[in-house]
């Protein structure tokens, strides 16, 4: 019998440069189940560098995933205790990232040819923590693109107890793209992962890439047990939202639940979220925390609505501190009276998700 697996199911991407805490928290207010995960961060940092302000998390947050990066086994299990200790639900190997600058430091995807230095990372890892250790990678590498190369990859590091693999489906070109094109020239190929799944059905099977619509990224979880969204989720975090309600339906956690992703429902979950992400920056503003770093994550929560770039034109303006905050504030509310007629109604809302700061 295949193992049902319910963890994974909806999964953000970790993304350096926008994964960070505050992003997180905004996309949590959104996808009360989605799982996060924090841009990747190598071990030695971990390690040796300021642990408050890198591995720092709202309890909100929950489920969150640290995501790691490195090649060096007890380097690697040391920062996954250090995760662990933290308090991150689950800590992620990194064998996925094209970048030169990782391949320097002999990591990421290069080290799909070294399946068995991976499985050495994710012995070490496991051995060092009680929270499940799970693997990001890619279908392939250059010209070892073969499904027997993924296969054997999945195999032997499945037999080192990796219980969960994320795959995005495409390979990676290590010379001559850049990371972004790399994450746009190799094509998907979502059959390869759907394969991998029937060939490991007693292994969690995530699917990442290309990801763009509520639609698709449900008809996947047909064939593998979770799907993670990467850019469209950042750019476009409604859809998140309209995902979480797809496959759980108690959108946002504000007890507004419904059948479907209406209009309504979307106003009012935007609405919800933004209230208490104003919130939890009068709280940040408090520890130093500069605006614009919470803010720029809000650009898209009208993305391909109307009135979405005159938002993004506004937030752009804002004053930084207090005064950016009531500027914000007022923003939303006339955003929320021209698009929604029951305003009123959401100040009601008394979920302990948007209750704690
Ligand atoms: C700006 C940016 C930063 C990224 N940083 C990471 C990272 O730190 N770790 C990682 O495993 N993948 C990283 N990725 C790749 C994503 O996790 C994901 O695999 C990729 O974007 C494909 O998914 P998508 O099509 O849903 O965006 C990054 C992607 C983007 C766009």
């Amino acid at each position: 019998m295949p193992q049902v697996f319910l963890e994974h199911r909806l999964c953000v991407a970790p993304m350096m440069d926008r994964t960070d805490r505050h992003c997180r928290l905004l996309l949590r207010l959104l996808a009360p189940h989605a799982r996060l995960y924090t841009e990747m961060l190598t071990a030695r940092a971990v390690v040796a560098g300021d642990r408050e302000r890198l591995l720092r998390f709202d309890a909100r947050e929950h489920p969150v995933a640290l995501q790691l990066g490195g090649s060096e086994p007890a380097e690697l299990a040391l920062a996954a205790r250090v995760g662990a200790d933290e308090g991150y639900d689950e800590i992620n190997l990194n064998i996925g990232c094209p970048s030169d600058r990782v391949q320097a430091g002999c990591f990421g995807a290069a080290l799909m040819r070294e399946p068995e230095r991976v499985a050495d990372c994710v012995t070490a890892m496991r051995a060092a923590v009680s929270v499940p250790v799970t693997v990001k990678t890619r279908l392939g590498v250059d010209h070892d693109d073969s499904y027997e190369f993924l296969h054997k990859f999945a195999a032997t590091i499945v037999a080192a107890g990796c219980r969960t693999l994320i795959v995005h489906a495409r390979k990676a070109w290590l010379t001559g793209l850049s990371p972004k094109q790399n994450r746009e020239v190799p094509p998907l190929d979502y059959g390869r992962v759907h394969r991998l799944k029937r060939d490991f059905p007693q292994t969690e099977i995530v699917i990442n890439g290309g990801l763009t619509d509520a639609a698709t990224a449900k008809g996947e979880l047909a064939h593998v047990d979770g799907i993670m969204l990467g850019r469209a989720a950042y750019h476009e975090p409604m859809l998140l939202a309209e995902i979480d309600e797809l496959l759980w339906g108690t959108a946002c956690g504000t007890g507004f639940c419904g059948s479907g992703f209406s209009r309504d429902l979307a106003e009012k979950s935007r609405h919800a979220a933004q209230l208490a992400y104003c919130r939890y920056i009068e709280a940040e503003l408090g520890r130093g925390t500069p605006l614009k770093a919470m803010t720029r994550h809000l650009l898209g929560i009208y993305a391909r609505e109307r009135g979405g770039r005159k938002w993004r034109r506004a937030l752009a303006m804002l004053a930084d501190g207090a005064a950016g905050l009531d500027g914000l504030r007022a923003l939303i509310r006339a955003n929320a009276e021209s698009r929604y007629s029951g305003v009123a109604e959401l100040a009601r809302i008394a979920s302990p998700v948007f209750q704690s700061t």
